[in-house]
């Protein structure tokens, strides 16, 4: 059996569903090149490799046809690099030095000729070493690099590094966020690679598409009867799409400082969930047809208002040493947006995202409306939510009223709660990161974020970002350690949200 067949017959024993098999890619087969581009860097060890490691050690890589190479302009040697990255991989030493030995280093600069054409002969020799038949390779640029370096290392890669195979095979890239700093910059950024490859060829990766979770939200809304008749404005009260940090921005202060939240996680994770949770049904599970329907959940968002937007910079954000004194850049947004549609009209999405808080977490939190005519008296005991947790402990549950148990005919608040960690217990949860770098040696784009879905979040987010930039609208200082700005807790109340108090939801444990 050839190896590249091996790939999709593992696939096939991991989901035992016919329906799914329909869609898989045609069968590809050659030898593949992973090239991580930024080799050195703080992705490249912490989660690319780490990705790389965990799809090997489940037999998605396997040893006759895949090799790894790291490229960065650091000048260490192959066991330099691989010593920097083993302890991010795993604990069975044997699996884990057969991997690294997979790995080649090859240093060069990201701006000349002379690297990509190195490790253009690496990578041609791995292919003519492996590749039983002629031609067929595959290769897979990862940029694990500063968004500043895309365009002259996408030319560099066209010029100098292409499959050459007339036998087949492919050139794909994946690209790491951030996508541009606003519209212009991202159309331009676009437009660059865009002469360079083909849109099938780009892979603009933004990892919460790859989360558990996320990935269970078509499913979600569009397999269970439960969810179709509920899931509009006659039904929601709001939705919150919120994720939090307990910690700041230390260690990437320079990175941030440039950004901020908005563009580090609202305008792209936060964001796509809201697609998620808002689309209509695709015609099918095709690629392109679930990205059209994000296309049009983006385009249909109105302009933010001024009012609509609370921002935070916590206390010590800017004693970092590669923080400007006067920075103005928020570590802190809540922002609402109101999508113009049948479905959506007066639900207000609320996207909140925050370092330096109390608490770790991203959820979605659905909050219906109260119940009309309530002769339990029971509103105040909150409504009910529909919650679903991202991370940690995953889970989606279902806070609803029920008979406090006893004699007494009183209400209590309660939950159905489908806990992962207990409902499918022993069952490893895959990194985002692996399940998307597979979806690319595939070819299946669905869960990567399409051209003009990046231009419809950037029109979006550009007037606020351009407002923030200008100094026009200013961040509230908060404490670390805690909820934020109060102000922004008084734009959840202003947009609709109602707070239980008195119930908390805990993660059950084993
Ligand atoms: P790093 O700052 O660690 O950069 C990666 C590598 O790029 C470095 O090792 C360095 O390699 C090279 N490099 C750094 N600065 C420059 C520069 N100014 N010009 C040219 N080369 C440079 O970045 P990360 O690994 O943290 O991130 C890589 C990409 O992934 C970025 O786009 C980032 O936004 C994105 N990302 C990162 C996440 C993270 O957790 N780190 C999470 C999500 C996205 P050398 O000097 O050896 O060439
Ligand atoms: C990255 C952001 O995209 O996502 C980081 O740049 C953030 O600032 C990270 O910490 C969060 O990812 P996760 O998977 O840990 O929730």
């Amino acid at each position: 059996m050839g190896s590249g067949q091996w790939m999709v017959e593992k696939r096939s024993g991991l989901e035992n569903d016919s329906f799914l098999k329909e869609h898989e890619t045609p069968s590809e087969s050659g030898c593949l090149s992973i090239i991580v581009l930024g080799a050195s860097g703080d992705l490249a060890k912490k989660k690319t490799f780490p990705a790389l490691y965990h799809l090997y050690r489940q037999g998605f890589l396997h040893p006759d046809e895949v090799h790894i190479f790291g490229y960065a302009r650091t000048r260490i040697s192959d066991d330099e690099l691989r010593d920097r990255i083993r302890g991010y991989l795993g604990k069975e030493a044997e699996v884990v030095s057969k991997f690294l030995q997979l790995i080649k280093y090859v240093s060069g600069s990201y701006d000349t000729e002379d690297g990509f054409q190195l490790l253009d002969k690496e990578i041609s020799q791995h292919e003519v070493s492996k590749n039983s038949a002629e031609g067929s390779s595959r290769r897979l640029f990862y940029l694990a690099l500063p968004p500043s370096v895309y365009p002259t290392v996408c030319r560099m890669i066209r010029k100098c590094c292409m499959n050459k195979s007339d036998h087949g095979g492919w050139t794909r890239i994946v690209i790491e966020k951030p996508f541009g700093k606003d519209l212009e910059s991202a159309e331009n950024l676009s437009a660059h690679i865009g002469e360079l490859f083909e849109e099938a060829q780009l892979f603009r990766i933004d990892h919460y598409l790859g989360k558990e979770l996320v990935q269970n939200l078509l499913v979600l809304r569009f397999a269970n009867r439960f969810f179709l008749p509920l899931w509009n404005r006659d039904n929601i009260s709001n939705v919150q799409i919120v994720f939090r940090e307990n910690f700041g921005t230390e260690g990437r202060g320079g990175y941030f400082d440039e950004y901020g939240i908005i563009r580090d996680i609202i305008q792209n994770h936060l964001l796509q969930i809201l697609c998620l949770v808002a689309m209509e049904k695709p015609v099918s599970l095709k690629p392109e047809y679930i990205r059209d329907e994000k296309v049009k959940v983006l385009q249909s968002v109105l302009p933010i208002r001024d009012e609509d937007v609370v921002l935070g910079q916590y206390e010590g954000y800017r004693d970092d040493p590669t923080v400007p004194d006067q920075s103005n850049t928020p570590t802190f947004a809540t922002v609402v947006l109101r999508i113009h549609n049948e479905r959506w009209e007066g639900v207000p999405f609320i996207l909140k995202a925050g370092k330096a808080l109390n608490s770790s977490k991203a959820e979605i939190r659905v909050q219906f409306k109260d119940v009309p005519g309530d002769i339990f008296k029971c509103q105040k005991q909150g409504r009910n939510e529909f919650v679903i947790r991202l991370q940690p402990s995953e889970a989606m549950y279902m806070k609803l009223t029920v008979k406090q148990p006893g004699l007494e005919m009183s209400t209590v608040q309660s939950e159905l709660d489908l806990s992962y960690m207990q409902r499918y217990q022993g069952v490893p949860i895959p990194e985002a990161y692996e399940r998307l770098i597979l979806d690319t040696i595939r070819g299946d784009q669905q869960h990567f974020v399409r051209r003009d879905e990046l231009k419809a979040a950037w029109e979006i987010f550009t007037p606020l970002l351009h407002r923030i930039d200008n100094g026009e609208i200013k961040p509230k200082e908060y404490q670390p350690g805690s909820r934020g700005p109060v102000e922004a807790d008084e734009l959840l109340a202003k947009a609709g949200y109602v707070q239980t108090h008195g119930y908390i939801w805990i993660p059950p444990t084993l």
